[in-house]
């Protein structure tokens, strides 16, 4: 690895790298809420919440969340369901519970200051490497490498790097190399510039290399191959999941709403009866089977409301909406009978929150 990378550094001039990068990024940086200040609590947060999201939509959330809980205690402190609440519609919610969880364990542990030194933050629930070495560079001005894909696809063109990023062990290499040519003197701003640079200029696709900072060192650029880098193996397509989920009303105009399961995908939120689907048979059966096995009623299916489809990482839920009603009153810890209006008091995935969204638009063409 080390003589690979050496290799692959053999003349790329970093100091130069360095003051081109480092110049651009502090004269051409969005102005983002997390960049306010170096408070290693925002910068954790806004981390999380940027994985897997875009910065346009992580930034009301951000927002918001910080309104809520402004520091490390007022996380600590909060209840799960009011975070979860906050976390609504930025999806893999189990980033929320682990930064709870890990925000509660600096509130106990180190007295509410986020460490900052490589192992312990690296103990932390939630905080893997990319995320550790955010922080640390960009919160306590420490070298270390923040390697997620955007920041792989700028260093496989500048280098001219051909390993598959999709694979990880890949991250090694990039890790290395950044190891090398990422600077003493402002590392966070290195990091920064990094991440800036993967946005507005060197995108996934059509790269706008005419106004790169850093052309003159790009070794892709030099080549015309930057259309063709990063590598990046094709992943599995996500699996299909038939899904039929009911806005089941009572007679007294509250919907059956349940809470999953403490573990597993979407863990304790909320959601309206559903069942997946086998092959065979008729949706409607299959949904009435299930509401009468589970929740002991005798519902009525009434229609067809809408159908969707909702793709995680490895699932694609196809949810068929129906509307239904039956006679009865539940009211335990985790299933409920809800009002309209109360129904705005849960988390729901972004699948469900439109079945709120279809009742709740329902009520307005009654
Ligand atoms: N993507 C990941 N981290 C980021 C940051 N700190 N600023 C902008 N985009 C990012």
């Amino acid at each position: 690895m080390t003589e690979k990378v050496t290799d692959l550094l053999h003349f790329f001039d970093e100091k130069q790298f360095q003051q081109d990068l480092i110049a651009w990024f502090k004269k051409e940086q969005r102005t983002l809420p997390w960049r306010e200040n170096q408070d290693p609590y925002r910068v954790w947060v806004s981390e999380i919440m940027l994985q897997q999201t875009r910065v346009d939509t992580v930034i009301p959330y951000f927002e918001r969340f910080m309104n809520l809980f402004p520091t490390v205690e007022a996380l600590a402190n909060a209840d799960e369901s009011d975070v979860l609440k906050a976390w609504e519609g930025l999806g893999y919610y189990s980033r929320a519970r682990n930064l709870q969880s890990a925000v509660r364990e600096v509130a106990e542990t180190y007295n509410g200051i986020v460490p900052n030194n490589p192992k312990q933050i690296s103990e932390l629930k939630g905080v893997g490497p990319y995320t550790a070495g955010a922080i640390l560079s960009i919160a306590y001005d420490i070298p270390q490498p923040a390697v997620d894909g955007n920041v792989m696809r700028v260093l496989s063109r500048i280098i001219g790097i051909w390993e598959d990023i999709a694979k990880p062990s890949a991250r090694k290499t990039f890790e290395e190399v950044t190891r090398r040519i990422i600077s003493d003197e402002d590392p966070s701003s290195f990091n920064q510039g990094m991440m800036e640079l993967g946005a507005i200029v060197c995108t996934p696709r059509s790269p706008s290399c005419l106004l790169c900072p850093v052309q003159e060192h790009c070794r892709a650029f030099a080549e015309g191959s930057q259309e063709e880098l990063p590598i990046k193996s094709k992943k599995k397509a996500p699996r299909p999941v038939p899904i039929a989920a009911i806005a089941l009303e009572n007679n007294e105009g509250k919907f059956l709403i349940r809470q999953r399961p403490e573990k597993g995908l979407l863990a304790s939120l909320w959601e309206f009866p559903n069942v997946e689907l086998t092959e065979g048979g008729l949706k409607e059966n299959q949904l009435k089977h299930h509401l009468q096995d589970t929740y002991e009623i005798n519902p009525k299916i009434e229609k067809e409301l809408s159908s969707f489809n909702h793709i995680f990482s490895h699932l694609k839920w196809q949810l068929t909406v129906y509307k239904g009603s039956f006679i009865g009153h539940i009211d335990h810890e985790k299933v409920r009978t809800v009002s309209k209006n109360d129904l705005q008091q849960y988390a729901f995935p972004v699948a469900h929150q439109k079945i709120v969204n279809l009742i709740l638009e329902g009520d307005e063409t009654d």
